[in-house]
């Protein structure tokens, strides 16, 4: 698997990805292109390795100001989901984040997406605090995560 920077030929299969997970966050594709033209705008896409259609299997949406980033969005196609993708686009987004000298990334997740809290989890988030009723369709409150990524942590980080 190669993990790149997103560019806008891969907006197709971002867009296409997205729509096949609802618990993602539904973006139309100028979202993607402002964030990915944005100073702080961090897209990256998984691409599978064995020559495969899509090539592109999953993608991770972050955007940092100054030294705080939130992940925006994250999605990996189902077909290739639970085989370490979105654990491997997080890894590589932390690693950037790092080199970029953030010192905390924040999401918001539901409670009831038990894969994704668990994998947040599993990469060092802890849950900060609960947003009431910050989901609709369903209503749910949302989980805020953090991860601090101060430099004397960073190396017992994965
Ligand atoms: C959440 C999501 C991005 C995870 O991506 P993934 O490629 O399936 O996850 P990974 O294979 O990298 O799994 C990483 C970790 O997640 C957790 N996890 C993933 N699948 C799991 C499963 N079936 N059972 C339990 N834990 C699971 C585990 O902690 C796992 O670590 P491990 O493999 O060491 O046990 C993916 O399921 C997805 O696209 N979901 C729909 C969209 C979404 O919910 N986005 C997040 C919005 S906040």
């Amino acid at each position: 698997m190669n993990i790149r920077a997103a560019t806008k030929e891969d907006f197709p299969a971002i867009l296409a990805i997205q729509g096949e997970n609802a618990k993602a966050a539904h973006w139309v594709q100028q979202d993607y292109e402002k964030l990915a033209e944005s100073g702080g705008g961090l897209l990256l896409v998984a691409e599978a390795d064995a020559p495969a259609s899509p090539k592109v299997i999953g993608f991770a949406a972050l955007d940092r100001v100054i030294d705080e980033a939130e992940l925006k969005n994250l999605a990996v196609a189902t077909a290739h989901q639970h085989q370490g993708v979105g654990q491997a686009l997080l890894r590589e987004a932390l690693a950037r984040l790092r080199q970029a000298a953030t010192q905390r990334v924040y999401l918001e997740v539901r409670p009831s997406n038990i894969f994704a809290v668990q994998l947040y989890a599993s990469l060092g988030f802890v849950i900060h605090s609960r947003r009431k009723g910050y989901y609709s369709q369903p209503a749910e409150d949302a989980f805020v995560m953090a991860l601090e990524l101060s430099p004397q942590l960073a190396e017992k980080q994965p």
